[in-house]
């Protein structure tokens, strides 16, 4: 089996990131347990997986058996109950630090005492999770960027707390998953996000200026920079609520000016602007 340093995997929420990350175990061979807080939430999770495999076979670049085998991988259930047997779970919930507490602490109930216990958090504290459990040298975080099936790195991070092995046998993991993983300590932002936010609200706060417009500065980075994507147009991928959480989380614990949320995107998060998944973010989506 590919990730042979675990066996059963669950993922706890499906959403954007939740599924992609139970994709790219199921893609790896691993039997997975996705769960989701009602049925509803589930549906949308199954959407999830099966259009980005879907995608996969237009392309050509998977059999529909091979999609077939991939879902059939991915159990998918409401509530905890069939996480008891994981050896590891991936907690994928949104970004609210009090909702990642309860999540762990129910795990913490539910799953075997020698189960490692990770989460895929972008900005809150790994150490704060930890901390509300009764098995602290078992959680570690593991980072995926969106879209997780496509996007290599993973940032393992382990806290003060955290014994070695269980970040060895998670590094293990993506490896044999195809990722690149880094491990690096527990603070705000990690090491990617701490970088690149810095240039996503310098972003912001440029177009806020008005010096140039969203496309002027979009198109400078692709066709100037070389990325993939520009600002704006990454900024809507990630969630608009999501960047302002990472911004809020760096610059508390730096104070760094650099991360202070810029107003044009405080705004549209206030406004109900998220981005790609409310179809408006700094750009239009179909
Ligand atoms: N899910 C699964 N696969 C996807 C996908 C998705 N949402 N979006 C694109 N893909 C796949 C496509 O199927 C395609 O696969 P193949 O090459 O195997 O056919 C491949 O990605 C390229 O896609 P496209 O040709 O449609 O589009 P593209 O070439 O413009 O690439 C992109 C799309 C991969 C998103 C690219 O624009 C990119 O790399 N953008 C930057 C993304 C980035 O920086 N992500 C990190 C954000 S930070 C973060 O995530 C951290 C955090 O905590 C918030």
């Amino acid at each position: 089996m590919t990730g042979a340093s675990f066996g059963r995997v669950g993922v706890v929420g499906l959403g954007t990131m939740g599924a992609g990350i139970a994709e790219v175990l199921a893609r790896g061979g691993l039997p997975v347990v996705g769960v989701e807080v009602d049925g509803d939430a589930l549906e949308r999770g199954r959407g999830h997986l099966e259009r980005s495999t879907g995608r996969a076979v237009k392309r050509g670049r998977l059999t529909e058996e091979g999609r077939r085998e991939i879902l059939d991988r991915v159990a998918l259930s409401v509530g905890f109950a069939e996480l008891g047997d994981c050896d590891l779970v991936i907690e994928a919930v949104p970004e609210r630090l009090d909702l990642k507490r309860r999540v762990f602490a129910e795990l913490d109930k539910v799953c075997r005492p020698d189960a490692v216990l990770a989460t895929n958090t972008s900005s809150l504290s790994v150490t704060d999770i930890a901390v509300t459990t009764g098995r602290p040298t078992k959680i570690v975080g593991v980072h995926f960027f969106n879209p997780a099936p496509v996007m290599r790195l993973v940032e393992v991070i382990r806290t003060v707390l955290t014994e070695p092995e269980a970040v060895e046998r998670v590094a293990a993991l993506a490896e044999a998953l195809g990722k690149t993983p880094v491990t690096i300590g527990d603070r705000a932002g990690f090491v990617a996000n701490r970088l690149l936010f810095g240039y996503l609200n310098q972003a912001a706060a440029m177009l806020d200026s008005g010096h140039a417009t969203r496309d002027d500065i979009d198109t400078a980075m692709t066709a100037g920079a070389g990325l993939p994507m520009g600002p704006f147009a990454l900024m809507d991928l990630i969630g608009l609520d999501t960047c302002l959480g990472i911004l809020e989380a760096v610059h508390a614990e730096t104070r760094d000016p650099r991360h202070a949320p810029s107003p044009a995107l405080r705004e549209r998060v206030t406004a109900g602007l998220l981005g790609r998944k409310s179809g408006h973010g700094f750009h239009v989506h179909d």
